[in-house]
């Protein structure tokens, strides 16, 4: 079999320009995805069991997850359920209840929230978006809006 000299330059045409794409890709396809990254799914749950009733007692706070979020459910001295989200208004901290002074604190920045919600000190710009509250035999069980 005869292959001529012109079907034998352009095979390596073909392979070094298919090489060369591949190198292309090879190195701007990562970079290409870095600069976007994929999208983070939220959870669609609109309700989760945040504790057990046995686990929380009054004047006590605990954190738990809510979808891919912190939560911050609050049983009040009186013995009231309260939940938040957890995330802090100012620059995204996870706020914890502080039982001694029966707020909610965020240790980034020194903010605090009543047990509305409501910033009442330090840099947070906005309250706490608040969660209901409901107790179903032994749990309780946080929604949102
Ligand atoms: S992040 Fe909470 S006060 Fe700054």
């Amino acid at each position: 079999m005869d292959v001529s000299r012109g079907e034998r330059r352009s095979f390596l045409n073909y392979m070094l320009g298919t090489g060369a794409l591949a190198t292309l890709g090879a190195i701007f396809y990562p970079m290409f995805r870095f600069m976007i990254p994929p999208r983070v799914v939220e959870s669609a749950a609109s309700s989760v069991v945040a504790a057990r009733v046995s686990e929380i007692r009054p004047n006590e706070g605990r954190i738990f997850k809510f979808g891919s979020r912190p939560g911050l459910l609050i049983q009040t001295a009186p013995g009231e359920y309260r939940a938040f989200n957890a995330t802090c208004t100012h620059l995204d901290c996870t706020v914890q209840y502080l039982a001694e002074e029966r707020l909610i604190w965020c240790a980034c920045h020194n903010g605090r929230y009543d047990l509305t919600g409501k910033n009442i000190s330090g840099p947070p710009p906005r309250p706490l978006e608040e969660f209901t509250v409901n107790v179903r035999g032994d749990e309780v069980v946080v929604s949102r809006g």
